[in-house]
């Protein structure tokens, strides 16, 4: 990492809140900022979180949902631990894993996912990886979500990305597109946020 990109990133300002805010990524804020607009999860809801590490995401989903709820959360990398929630150590491409993980867990209200692979620096190539990791999310919560149950995904606009937007909106009553203000200027990065699963096709 360069000098310069250190002394870039301290002095962007929610970085700076992460620190000061004891959340373990900036990227915490893009989550509050999507619930403050949506109310994607609730007291007392199960959330599945996917792509947690290094954990922001789901301090801000504990936090939500408080003891009476639960959170699972899932990474290819390590996490370590946070109280009241469970952590899966796995691939989500591989098969095996993800049913072993669907039969643990259950059903859920809420399933969000800020998958992103490791960027190669070929803007195309990444984001077709971060769109078929999108999918891959976007499967799980068609698998694991209750009817009228919420789901989040980091995606890229590129250009899969509309036929992705309405393939989930298909599966639920109200699906958004947005990019939280948490995000990086210029960033292609976007948040698909979809309300209101409408439940298993027969
Ligand atoms: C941007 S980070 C997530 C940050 C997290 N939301 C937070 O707030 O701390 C993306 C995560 O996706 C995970 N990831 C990428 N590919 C994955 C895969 N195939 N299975 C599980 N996790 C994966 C990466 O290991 C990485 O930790």
């Amino acid at each position: 990492m360069g000098k310069a990109w250190i002394k870039q990133r301290k002095r962007d300002r929610y970085y700076r809140a992460a620190k000061r805010e004891h959340f373990r990524s900036r990227s915490a804020f893009k989550l509050i900022q999507i619930q403050e607009k949506f109310g994607v999860m609730e007291e007392g809801w199960a959330v599945l979180d996917l792509g947690s590490s290094p954990g922001g995401w789901s301090q801000v989903s504990r936090n939500m949902v408080g003891d009476d709820g639960a959170v699972f959360a899932v990474d290819i990398v390590g996490m370590t631990p946070i109280e009241g929630v469970k952590f899966f150590h796995g691939d989500l491409r591989d098969v095996r894993f993800l049913n072993e993980l669907v039969a643990s867990i259950g059903a859920v209200d809420a399933v969000i996912s800020d998958m992103a692979p490791r960027l190669s620096g070929n803007k195309s190539y990444d984001q077709a990886r971060t769109l078929e990791l999108a999918e891959i999310a976007f499967d799980m919560a068609c698998t694991c979500l209750r009817d009228g149950g919420n789901f989040v995904a980091k995606a890229f606009r590129g250009e899969d990305f509309e036929p992705f937007l309405s393939r989930v909106s298909s599966r639920f009553k109200r699906t958004k597109a947005i990019s939280p203000p948490a995000t990086s200027k210029g960033s292609a990065e976007v948040y698909v946020v979809a309300l209101g699963f409408k439940g298993q096709r027969t």
